[in-house]
């Protein structure tokens, strides 16, 4: 069996121990706004989910930074959110936000 350095498997799950590529605030959001916000908003899209499910809004900075443990939980640990991924999220994207919380959840 081959080996793959270490350093290669991580690097292509984009998860260096040491720096980590910072993602910024912009490109979380259009993230949450293509995936979540149909239904976690003030006033959310979704018909099936007329409003804010359990209460939680991404609609601000504030709110995103305020629930990205539970968005590193639910998008990239457990990959519960979205739910049944009825907004189609793909993995890249969930790499992505990811390394968003991980890089300290920036907001502007
Ligand atoms: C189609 C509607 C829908 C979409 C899209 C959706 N959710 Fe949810 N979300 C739900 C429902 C329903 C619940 C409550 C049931 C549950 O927790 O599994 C929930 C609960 C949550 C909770 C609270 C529970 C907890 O574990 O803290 C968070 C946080 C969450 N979602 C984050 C997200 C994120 C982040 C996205 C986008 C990647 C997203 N959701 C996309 C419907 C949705």
């Amino acid at each position: 069996m081959k080996t793959v350095p270490l350093v290669t498997v991580l690097a292509a799950v984009g998860a260096t121990s040491c720096g980590q590529k910072p993602v910024s605030y912009a490109e979380a959001r259009s993230i949450i706004d293509l995936r979540c916000v149909e239904c976690h908003s003030s006033q959310p899209t979704n018909r099936a989910f007329p409003f804010a499910v359990m209460g939680v809004k991404l609609d601000t900075p504030q709110q995103m930074r305020q629930y990205a443990s539970r968005i590193k939980a639910r998008v990239v640990v457990e990959q519960t959110m979205p739910i049944a991924n009825m907004s189609g999220m793909t993995d890249e994207e969930r790499q992505i936000l990811d390394r968003w919380v991980e890089s300290g959840a920036k907001i502007p």
